[in-house]
């Protein structure tokens, strides 16, 4: 195979993102290939996946549908452009996607990320109220503890302190609800929380302060994944969704984590019955290949664009890659695999069994809360006092050498293996966890 290169001699000029680029390089975690659940690591052992790579691979590794469909596309059709031109199979996909979406959000645009994903949901979003003559909505509303990727609207609106501090003033007009972990009154909860709703009504003290004329858009993630699962308490998305329509507040939902099977439904849309105006996601939509996001929104936001000249572009957004035609391959292949497996219907099937083990955990060395939801779980480890972080970060590099992969943010663990895992693997993953709690100190 042409370039294949398993231990490369020097890795000082690859500048790794969100890694911590020093003790990489002086112990290097190399992955050379996967297959369905397991990963294989440059000196040849088997490592499970417990993250679905970054919580995108969701039907698992080098699917035979997905390789043939991508290698089959660069042979007939590799690139076409963006704008101005088409080329069917990003139709295709297009109307498979909104087949699939929660009932009205019948519009896709494609971007390459999720962090687009969110640029794009915010930006359709101000000029939505725009051209619905209502230019003084510009403010933006996320909530602390939210991930929105790293481009400046989505830091802007994102809450996670060390995303944010470096890079100078962000956008103006933005406030932030509060976050929902509310660990004293929920810890150990399986499922949605008890405590909590009313930190919704937060937006109306924020509806207060600004007034809602000026306000655009609130953007939550239904579940947060990124800040350590918190998982929304019973009610409060119905009461955001309640509060954003009394003041015609659009509801951006981003979903690059919770959409295409994560919480054992579709969308996390369809899991807690909230509609929201528009609906981002990114990860899964091609089984994390081929880079790909797909921003969904109501007819009535994509007609309130189609007006003027017809020879005028509508929307000046866009990105050289939106709609990529191997990305759609890829991606049409990805919905055609969960349909056959019904992977994104697995929570009533596997998510108990999950939620078990996962809480089997609890009594375990350091664990101070541990949360589920479909197929993703948290592990809260109790921090080394002065030296947050360090604890999961030893957990993480002791579980790949005992050989799985997890994920740590803070001294949290969170888990989202690939939508394929068996009970017999979930046993395997947890009991990996358990002997490294174990073994750290
Ligand atoms: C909720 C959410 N939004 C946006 C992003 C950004 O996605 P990407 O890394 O593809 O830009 C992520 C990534 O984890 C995410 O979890």
């Amino acid at each position: 195979m042409l370039n294949r290169v398993n231990a490369p001699n020097d890795l000082s000029a690859f500048w790794m993102p969100f890694t911590s680029n020093r003790q990489f390089k002086q112990t290097p975690r190399m992955l050379v290939a996967a297959k369905d659940m397991h990963y294989t690591t440059a000196d040849g052992r088997q490592v499970m996946d417990g993250t679905a790579g970054l919580w995108c691979v969701n039907a698992g590794h080098c699917r035979p549908k997905i390789v043939e469909a991508i290698q089959h596309q660069a042979a007939e059709l590799d690139y076409a452009p963006a704008f101005q031109m088409g080329h069917p199979i990003a139709f295709e996909f297009a109307n498979r996607l909104v087949d699939m979406a929660p009932v009205g959000l019948n519009h896709v645009f494609f971007t390459n990320s999720g962090s687009e994903s969110v640029e794009t949901a915010l930006k359709i979003a101000l000029a939505y109220q725009r051209v619905k003559g209502q230019g003084a909505r510009t403010r933006l509303i996320g909530r602390e503890r939210g991930y929105h990727g790293v481009n400046f609207g989505g830091i802007s609106v994102g809450g996670i302190v060390g995303n944010r501090k470096m890079f100078g003033t962000l956008l103006t007009g933005v406030d932030h609800l509060p976050h929902t972990h509310l660990p004293a009154k929920n810890q150990f909860t399986r499922g949605e929380p008890e405590h909590g709703a009313e930190l919704a009504d937060e937006l109306e003290r924020i509806v207060t302060l600004h007034d809602a004329s000026t306000i655009a858009a609130v953007i939550v993630e239904p579940v947060s994944g990124s800040t350590g699962v918190l998982i929304p308490p019973k009610g409060y998305l119905q009461k955001l969704r309640q509060i954003c329509d009394k003041h015609g507040i659009l509801l951006i939902f981003d979903e690059v984590i919770t959409g295409f099977g994560r919480l054992g439904t579709p969308f996390a849309t369809d899991y807690f019955g909230v509609k929201p105006d528009i609906m981002i996601t990114a990860k899964g939509v091609t089984n994390g290949v081929i880079p790909m996001g797909a921003v969904f929104v109501t007819s009535e936001i994509h007609d309130a664009f189609m007006t003027g000249p017809e020879h005028m572009i509508e929307f000046a957004h866009g990105y050289t890659y939106s709609g990529n035609p191997i990305a759609c391959a890829a991606g049409l292949a990805t919905l055609e695999t969960y349909k056959e497996e019904g992977l994104l219907e697995r929570g009533p099937e596997i998510a108990g069994y999950w939620e078990d083990a996962l809480h089997s955990l609890k009594g375990e060395p350091h664990v101070i809360d541990i949360r589920n939801i479909g197929l993703v779980g948290a592990i809260e480890l109790e921090p080394i006092a002065g030296e947050p972080t360090k604890r999961a970060f030893s957990a993480f590099l002791k579980a790949f050498e005992r050989g799985a992969l997890i994920r740590t943010t803070g001294d949290i663990i969170a888990l989202s293996p690939p939508l394929i895992i068996s009970k017999t693997q979930i046993d395997e993953l947890i009991d990996h966890v358990r002997e490294v709690l174990r073994a750290i100190d």
